[in-house]
């Protein structure tokens, strides 16, 4: 008999038909009653697919007394109860590993057309303006600024990496200096933002993070500074970052992430100095196929018995 296993949010194709060939799957995500269908065929369950948004609380868990593992094809996991996870020495897998690159990627993609205008001089070039008006305004070089990453993950080192290249002179704010990071370690936030020409934040969301790019941090990167976050958009005090953006008080933000999505605050959207992209930064065909496939591999390490290839508690 195949083992069961409960479906919060459906894979890939390809790594569906996997996990169909190898589980009976139950499908809680199209299920009417929830609470009738998981006292079904929760407890039959060793473990959970899903992905970063859909809820999982501590009652869900507790309803699933044979539960071993939750298989995440995410790299945040703020809907998911992980202490409930723990306690009930439930593992958590996340796809950290296999997007990466695309999260870092994107963020140079919003740093580069930030800091050189890409928006507004394509809008310059297909409107004619450029005949008009002559040259286009003069921007900012890559080469040379100072960025500082909030956050040095497995997706912030990837961003750094890629910015060293580029010849970035570059700082790090976390919750403490991590081992073998070779970049300066700035243990206060503001302080990093006062002496950086970029802020990319990379750090996880939820409730320890909440707010932790607020109005002081803004003010401190400043008018000529550029925040670019590829996080979540709790991370930043939105608010504090509107009024800052609208004041001129900070230079320009470049955003993949945002409070409220997918309809981000117009009064944010609206502003001439933003550059926006819909929280996309893995959203590439063979991103999420990995993404997916991560999932099936954790879970067929989980059921031989085997470690997990990317385990989070
Ligand atoms: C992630 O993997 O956490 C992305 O932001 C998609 O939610």
């Amino acid at each position: 008999m195949k083992p069961e296993v409960l479906v919060l949010a459906p894979t890939r194709p390809r790594a569906w038909a996997q996990l169909e060939e190898a589980y009976t799957l139950h499908r809680y995500d199209e299920a009417e009653d929830k609470a009738g269908f998981l006292a079904e065929h929760g407890p039959k369950c060793r473990a959970i697919v899903t992905n970063g948004h859909e809820t999982l609380t501590r009652q869900m868990v507790e309803a699933m007394p044979n539960l071993g593992i939750v298989a995440c094809s995410s790299a945040g996991y703020e809907a998911i109860d992980v202490d409930a996870l723990t306690d009930n020495s439930v593992k958590l897998t996340n796809t950290s590993p296999a997007l990466c690159d695309d999260v870092a990627d994107t963020a140079v993609m919003l740093m580069l057309a930030a800091r050189r205008g890409l928006i507004d001089a394509h809008a310059y070039t297909s409107s004619g303006d450029w005949g008009r008006k002559g040259m286009f305004p003069l921007q900012h070089a890559i080469k040379g600024a100072r960025l500082g990453i909030v956050g040095m993950g497995t997706i912030g080192q990837a961003i750094a990496a890629r910015c060293a290249v580029m010849g970035m002179d570059i700082a790090y704010f976390g919750r403490r200096k991590k081992p073998g990071i070779d970049y300066p370690y700035v243990a206060d936030l503001t302080a990093l933002a006062a002496q950086s020409d970029v802020l990319v934040l990379a750090i996880a969301g939820g409730d320890a993070t909440r707010g932790l790019v607020d109005a002081a941090a803004l003010d401190a990167l400043g008018p000529d500074g550029l925040l670019v976050n590829i996080a979540r958009g709790t991370v930043v005090d939105e608010a504090a970052m509107i009024d800052a953006l609208k004041s001129g008080r900070l230079g320009r933000a470049a955003l993949d992430v945002y409070l409220n999505e997918p309809e981000p605050d117009p009064a944010l959207t609206c502003l001439p100095n933003v550059t926006l992209y819909p929280h996309h930064a893995s959203g590439t065909v063979e991103t999420r196929d990995a993404m997916a496939q991560m999932v099936v591999d954790n879970l067929a390490e989980f059921y031989a018995n085997r470690p997990l290839l990317s385990a989070v508690n």
